[in-house]
């Protein structure tokens, strides 16, 4: 099955029980200065789903363009890809649970439409707890669908510390808000249980993931298909009480790629139809094997499809160094340097995006639309990149003619030609030598420092060592920060960091003493997040970007320097966002129960917290 025959199956399906087939909206959100791209669905609906009317009815199904950027390093392995497309399905106020879960079942399994064999099919659903009810209404319509089938729908509750638990045999299984509630455990807004539909792939178990296998086992036998969120749901604020809806939504989200590998039985993504025919093109244009070097075509072949859709898009953006725009020069740069592994000189851009355009112009014909705009900009940008490498490559040579390249002349060809390193160290290799690269991330960082602290000392992370106490303390205090934000108020603002492996000290500007219930609502807060067990990563960018981010700390830095932003949350929302050279842990779990030991003034309108953390 290709991409194209799941999509029409998909909005046809949806037709068919009712649905108005809505187009795809921008990539880029437009009035929605929080994020950068549409990253899902249901994420252009969101006043709709806040009980505005939407003018094409109250049941509705779309594909939606996507892009997630947190992972761009990642792209290259066997399942990332940046731009993705979001089939789902939506109920304003209309239809729920029941119709929901039924039809996402028909559309599964009946033989007309995708036929897949239901004993196959494995579902979870959220367990409860003394916030919400466990979702036995949900439960109940798995469990007669599955009766139906004459499956027995045993139900497995899967207690993550307890892994050792023997779920086997189970259909249902029940999991905590971490897994089975949108979109995140105490976010506020709207919110509700979720029920993930899962596909056996047969394969094995494989040692070293769960103990048991279960459908959120990572071990890759099982593999999430569907999501459908109940939003039944308005959280009043952050960690605060539920209050439930007088008119409930269905949000529904399929990751169509994902999808299409499944059904085929397709190893990857990079293995559907669509895609091997973008590969095969790069296969021609390179005279390589995608056998032989698939990371450097799976890079090339997603960073291009993405770029594509964005320029393409009727509110596209050109790469350029703010924004979103430097998001696709990044993709496209990075696609170039790929291309030059597999020996690419010549430019190869445009003849890929040909190639996608005729893949996805039927349906997104926005994309034919502005062909030639695409392809002027992708050549543009490999006329523009192929400058710098050659003004890198003189300066490069110049050095290189007077002794060896040091470590500081490998970050200047870095920070003053944007000279990307990984050249710079190709072109030593080839002449026998290599990089320092102690002394290049030396540099690095001290650019880094310098960038951060270019107008104060305070802003400083006052890191006594780089231990693992202290990194917990450090991303500690990220999490305080915005808590006290969150429930002072913005005048929040850091006025001193420092931390030992005990505690961390944390001086802010408040005009009063903390009442003891505010104390308490700051540390649950954090300690709610903890509880979520949220990633933490770290982008680097522009000053420019990230204020479009609307991250914290110090924004006095000339235009152009680049700063390190760290991001503590989920793919839809972030808790914290801030300036700072780091180091944090990976997940805010790691980071055990939080306290606030003490609250004290340190001068007028400055007020001081220590606390301490008990770590994993
Ligand atoms: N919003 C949910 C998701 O993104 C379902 O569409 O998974």
């Amino acid at each position: 099955m290709t991409a194209a025959e799941l999509r029409q199956k998909y909005l046809d399906f949806f037709k068919e029980k009712g649905h108005a087939v809505i187009p795809s909206a921008s990539i880029v959100p437009q009035n929605d200065p929080t994020v950068l791209f549409t990253t899902a669905g249901m994420q252009p609906l969101i006043p709709f789903l806040s009980g505005n009317p939407h003018p094409m009815g109250s049941r509705l199904v779309s594909a939606q363009k996507c892009l997630r950027t947190d992972d761009i390093e990642e792209v290259g392995d066997n399942r990332h890809l940046t731009f993705f497309e979001m089939l789902g399905n939506w109920s304003l106020g209309d239809y729920f649970k029941p119709e929901a879960i039924t039809w996402a079942f028909e559309f599964l399994t009946d033989k007309k439409w995708l036929g897949l064999d239901p004993k196959k099919i494995y579902v979870t659903v959220f367990e409860g707890d003394e916030d919400a009810i466990r979702d036995e209404e949900s439960i109940g319509i798995w469990q007669s669908l599955f009766e139906i089938q004459g499956i027995a729908a045993e139900i497995g509750v899967v207690n993550q510390d307890e892994p050792t638990q023997d779920v086997n045999g189970a259909r249902i299984y029940a999991y905590p808000k971490k897994k089975n509630w949108w979109p995140g455990a105490t976010m506020k807004g709207l919110c509700g249980p979720d029920t993930e539909i899962f596909y056996d792939t047969g394969k094995a178990h494989q040692p070293g993931f769960d103990k048991v296998c279960n459908p959120n086992c990572d071990c890759g036998r099982f593999v999430e298909i569907w999501n459908n969120v109940f939003m039944q749901f308005n959280r009043l604020s952050e960690g605060g009480a539920l209050e439930e809806l007088p008119s409930k939504n269905v949000d529904t989200g399929m990751g169509l790629e994902r999808m299409v590998a499944m059904l085929n039985g397709n190893e990857t993504v990079f293995e559907t139809p669509e895609f091997e025919v973008i590969i095969s093109a790069i296969e021609q244009v390179s005279h390589k094997k995608y056998h032989d070097t698939k990371r450097a075509f799976r890079i090339i072949a997603d960073h291009i499809r993405a770029s594509t859709f964005v320029i393409g898009d009727p509110h596209g953006v050109v790469p350029s160094n703010i924004g979103q725009g430097y998001i696709v020069r990044r993709l496209l740069r990075r696609a170039i340097r790929e291309g030059h592994r597999l020996g690419l000189t010549d430019p190869f851009l445009a003849k890929i995006a040909a190639v996608i355009i005729g893949q996805y112009g039927t349906h997104y014909t926005e994309l034919e639309t502005n062909r030639s705009h695409i392809v002027g900009e992708l050549q543009k940008e490999e006329d523009k990149f192929a400058k710098t490498i050659e003004k890198g490559t003189k300066e490069f040579e110049k050095m290189a003619n007077m002794g060896t390249i040091t470590g500081e002349q490998a970050f200047m060809l870095f920070s003053t030609y944007g000279f990307p390193i990984e050249l710079t160290e190709e072109m030593l290799r080839e002449r026998g030598s290599s990089i320092d690269r102690e002394v290049f991330a030396a540099e690095f960082k001290k650019h880094q420092e310098l960038s951060r602290t270019a107008s104060a000392g305070m802003f400083k992370g006052g890191l006594a060592d780089h231990s693992i106490e202290s990194t917990r303390l450090h991303t500690a205090t990220h999490l305080l920060h915005r808590a006290l934000k969150n429930i002072l108020g913005e005048h929040v603002e850091q006025k001193g960091s420092n931390i030992t492996s005990e505690r961390l000290r944390f001086d802010f500007s408040h005009p009063e003493k903390l009442t003891p219930e505010q104390i308490k609502r700051v540390e649950d807060m954090v300690n709610a997040v903890i509880d979520q067990d949220l990633p933490v990563h770290s982008k680097e960018m522009t000053v420019a970007e990230a204020k479009m981010h609307g991250a914290i700390g110090l924004f006095e830095e000339k235009y152009g320097d680049k700063v390190k932003v760290y991001f503590i949350g989920n793919e839809i929302t972030d808790f914290s966002k801030e300036i700072c050279g780091g180091p944090h842990v990976t997940h805010t779990g790691d980071l055990g129960k939080f306290k606030i030991q003490k609250e004290e003034a340190v001068s007028a309108g400055i007020r001081r917290i220590k606390a301490s953390v008990s770590g994993r």
